[in-house]
């Protein structure tokens, strides 16, 4: 029997760990002896039939790297009825038997898509720092992006301080707030305004107004990208109005994506990554691995994307005790 040939990919916003879990799907699938192809830039490469070949040498030396050595991109034309025929086309004459495809919600919903039209193995892998995907605890990259946000956070601690300042801090997280609210736990924060969640600028403001009173010499508030009030420069504006006190803002922004992903990302991904292949070789398809409560397991690629993955309860229970 002819073995398989498989592509994978990385697509939509990049994650600290993607290389190694292409690393893993690349290693574990030539040990088993199936062909691996890489598809470089996402969706789009596979438009532009940017295929790589790999072997076993072209993956040394990168679970440490960041970024993803296979590019990504977020393509418009894939969005399209015809690209994604397009696309399955080049699968067919390629002779790709099955995709592993590494990335978020979006990769998620082009995969489905993309199952209309072509009849082999469609696999997800989460890798997104916004760990907003329904099937695993955590998403690839998501570890690292807290630890890079946290040590970040600290150090405008250490001048907030010695100015005796407020500071705003904005962090990734266009439609989830797992990153703002486990950094605003982990850093101590005073206030964290989440996307999934209305947030009362005057009590707010109140809140920090008392804590100032009470003694405290600085003050911070996480503010997730996504927030309804439009980001940390427009509510920084509306805690002014409130207690005319000033706010400097950091915008934290891409660095979060960056840098070498933690022990716990690059386990995660080699885990992942590998469980892809099992998928692949079981005759899965339309689903994305995950883990959840330490346990692989497959989850329908749409409810990935269509089912709400809820903010940690107890976190948020616990919050306003902690912020005194
Ligand atoms: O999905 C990951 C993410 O980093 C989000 O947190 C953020 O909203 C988005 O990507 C930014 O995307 P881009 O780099 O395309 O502006």
């Amino acid at each position: 029997m002819k073995s398989k040939t498989i592509g994978v990919l990385t697509s939509g916003g990049d994650a600290p760990g993607m290389n190694a879990a292409v690393r893993s799907v690349v290693r574990v699938g030539l040990g088993r002896g199936l062909s691996i192809i890489g598809i470089r830039r996402g969706y789009q490469g596979l438009l532009a039939e940017d295929f790589w070949p790999m072997g076993m040498r072209d993956v040394s030396n990168t679970i440490q790297r960041g970024g993803t050595i296979l590019k990504t991109s977020r393509s418009e034309e894939f969005r399209t009825a015809e690209g994604q025929r397009k696309a399955a086309e080049l699968l067919r004459q390629h002779g790709f038997d099955a995709v592993i495809l590494i990335g978020g919600d979006g990769t998620f919903r082009g995969g489905e898509e993309l199952a209309k039209v072509w009849p082999g193995q469609i696999i997800g892998v989460p890798g997104t720092i916004d760990n907003d995907l329904a099937g695993t605890d955590f998403t690839i990259g998501y570890d690292t992006a807290l630890n890079t946000a946290m040590e970040a956070i600290d150090k405008v601690r250490d001048t907030a301080e010695s100015h005796e300042r407020f500071f705003l801090v904005e962090v990734m997280g266009r439609h989830s707030g797992f990153i703002a609210l486990s950094v605003g736990i982990a850093n101590g924060v005073e206030e964290i305004a989440l996307p999934e969640f209305p947030f009362d600028v005057a009590e707010a403001s109140r809140r920090l107004c008392e804590g100032r009173a009470r003694g405290k010499t600085s003050s911070m508030v996480i503010v997730a990208e996504g927030h309804e009030a439009g980001g940390a420069f427009t509510l920084a504006e509306q805690l002014k109005q409130q207690s005319n006190i000033e706010y400097r803002v950091v915008i934290l922004g891409h660095m979060q994506r960056g840098g070498s992903p933690t022990a716990a990302d690059r386990l995660l991904a080699t885990k992942l990554g590998a469980y892809a292949v099992d998928a692949v070789q079981q005759g899965l398809t339309g689903v994305m691995v995950g883990e959840v409560a330490g346990r692989l397991c497959v989850t329908p690629l749409r409810e990935t994307f269509t089912r709400k993955k809820p903010l940690d309860a107890y976190l948020l229970e616990i919050h306003t005790l902690l912020a005194r």
